[in-house]
C-alpha cells in the first residue's frame, strides 16, 4: 500500500492541533507549524499524552498511540514544510494574517496542493487571492474539539475548482468525518441558521419572560439544552461576536440584529459559566441557582399563540433561515439538515422540521411576528410558498 501523502496544519491552537491528530490518526504524516516559538512540539507532545492516556484507558491500542504520536512532526515556519496534498490553516482570526500566510503558501507549495482555511467568519473570496492558483483555495470548517466533533463543512469560494471540492470531500471522509457543502456565505450553514435559536430566546426574555420558562419550553421541543443556558455553556460574548459578525457581513440585516439583552450582559461581565454569572447565576459546583422552571409557566407557555410561544417562534426562524440559505443556492436541504443535527445537535434538520410542520403553517406563523414586530426580522422567505 502507497504511504498517504503529507498533510500541513499551520497554527497549533485548539482547533490546528485537533487538527493534525484527525489527519495522523488517518494515516497520514503530520507536518504542524506555530508563530510561536516551541508551541507547533508543546502540540505534538500534548497529542502523544492525550493518545497515551486514551491506550492506557483501553480506549485504543498502545502501538497505535505510538504510531500516531510518530506521524507528527513540527516544522519551524510555513515556508519550511514539504510539498503536502493539503495545508490547513487555523491561526488567529484575521484576514491581514491570513493574508499573508496564503501568500506564502501559494509559492511554497505545489500548485496542485490544497490550501484550507479553518476560518468561522472571514470570506473564502476574501482569502483565495492571496494565494497563487487561488483555484485551490476552499474553506474547511471544523467543529471544536475535531477529533471528537463529526462534521466537517466544505466550502466554496467564487473561484473554487469543483476538482479540489471533490478531493477535499473524499478526504475528510477518508478521516471519518461527515462533510457538508456551502457556499462561502456569511456563517457558512451551521452559524448562519443557529442564529434565530439564540435570538428568539433573548428578545423573549428582554420582554419579561422568565429564562429558565423559555429554556425549558425549549428543551421539551427536543432540544438538548435551551439556548440561554448553551449560551452561557458557549460564553456570552463568543456568541454575540458571532452574530454581530453575520450581522455585520448581511449588511445589518435585522435578523441577525446583536440583541440589547445580550449586549448588556456582556457589558456587565456576565460572560456565563466561566464567569460564574450569565443570564443564570452559577454556585461552585457548577450549577445554576436561578434556572428552576414551574412546569405550569411552561404549560401555558406552550399553549400561547405564536408571538407568546418561543417553540413555535424558534422553530419558524430556524425553518425560514434554512429555507433561505437553500433557496439561495448556498447549500442543499439534506447537507443543512446533516450540518444542524451533527453540528449543533438539533434533534431534527430545520428543512425535514418545516415539512413536518408545514411549511405554509410557518409562513403564517411569520406573517403573525412580522405583524406584531415589523422590521423585516421576520420576513417569510419567498420559498416557503414554492416548497409547499
Ligand atoms: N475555537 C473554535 O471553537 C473554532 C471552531 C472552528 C473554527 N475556528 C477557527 O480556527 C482558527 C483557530 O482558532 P483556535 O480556537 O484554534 O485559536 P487558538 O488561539 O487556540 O490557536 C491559534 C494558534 O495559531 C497561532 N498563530 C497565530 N498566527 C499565526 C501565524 N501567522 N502563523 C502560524 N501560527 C500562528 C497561535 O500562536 C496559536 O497557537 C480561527 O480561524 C478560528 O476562527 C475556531
Amino acid at each position: 500500500m502507497n504511504a498517504l501523502p503529507t498533510v500541513g496544519v499551520i497554527g497549533a491552537g485548539a482547533m490546528g492541533a485537533g487538527i493534525a491528530q484527525v489527519a495522523a490518526t488517518a494515516g497520514h504524516p503530520v507536518c504542524l507549524v506555530d508563530a510561536v516559538e516551541g508551541a507547533a512540539e508543546r502540540a505534538c507532545g500534548r497529542i502523544a499524552t492525550s493518545l497515551q492516556k486514551r491506550a492506557a484507558a483501553g480506549k485504543m491500542a498502545a502501538d497505535e498511540a505510538t504510531a500516531i504520536a510518530a506521524r507528527l512532526t513540527p516544522i519551524g515556519s510555513a515556508a519550511e514544510l514539504p510539498p503536502c496534498a493539503v495545508v490547513i490553516e487555523a491561526i488567529v482570526e484575521d484576514l491581514d494574517v491570513k493574508l499573508a500566510l496564503f501568500e506564502v503558501l501559494g509559492r511554497s507549495q505545489p500548485a496542485d496542493t490544497m490550501l484550507a482555511t479553518n476560518t468561522s467568519s472571514l470570506s473564502i473570496d476574501a482569502i483565495a487571492p492571496a494565494a497563487a492558483h487561488p483555484g485551490r483555495v476552499l474553506g474547511l470548517h471544523f467543529f471544536n474539539p475535531p477529533p471528537a466533533m463529526k462534521l466537517v463543512e466544505v466550502i466554496r469560494g467564487q473561484v473554487t475548482h469543483p476538482d479540489v471540492l471533490e478531493r477535499a470531500t473524499r478526504l475528510v471522509k477518508e478521516w471519518g468525518k461527515v462533510p457538508v457543502r456551502c457556499a462561502s456565505t456569511p456563517g457558512f450553514i451551521v452559524n448562519r441558521v443557529a442564529r434565530p435559536f439564540y435570538g428568539e430566546a433573548q428578545r423573549m426574555v428582554a420582554e419579561g419572560a422568565s429564562p429558565a420558562v423559555v429554556d425549558a419550553c425549549l428543551r421539551s421541543a427536543g432540544f438538548r439544552m435551551g439556548p440561554l443556558e448553551l449560551t452561557d455553556l458557549i460564553g456570552q460574548d463568543v456568541n454575540l461576536a458571532v452574530g454581530t459578525s453575520v450581522w455585520r457581513q448581511t449588511q445589518r440585516d435585522p435578523r441577525y440584529a446583536p440583541t440589547a439583552f445580550q449586549e448588556e450582559l456582556v457589558g456587565a461581565g456576565r460572560l456565563g459559566r466561566k464567569t460564574g454569572r450569565g443570564v443564570y447565576t452559577y454556585a461552585a459546583d457548577g450549577t445554576a441557582v436561578d434556572a428552576v422552571a414551574d412546569p405550569a409557566d411552561v404549560e401555558r407557555m406552550l399553549a400561547a399563540g405564536t408571538v407568546g410561544n418561543p417553540v413555535t417562534r424558534t422553530l419558524a426562524m430556524l425553518v425560514n433561515e434554512a429555507v433561505d440559505l437553500v433557496d439561495r443556492g448556498e447549500a442543499g436541504p439534506a447537507d443543512v439538515d446533516l450540518a444542524m443535527t451533527l453540528g449543533t445537535g438539533y434533534p431534527k434538520g430545520p428543512i425535514a422540521w418545516g415539512r413536518e410542520i408545514g411549511f405554509t403553517r410557518v409562513r403564517d406563523h411569520l406573517r403573525e411576528l412580522d405583524a406584531a414586530y415589523p422590521g423585516g426580522r421576520y420576513r417569510p422567505s419567498p420559498a416557503l410558498d414554492t416548497l409547499s
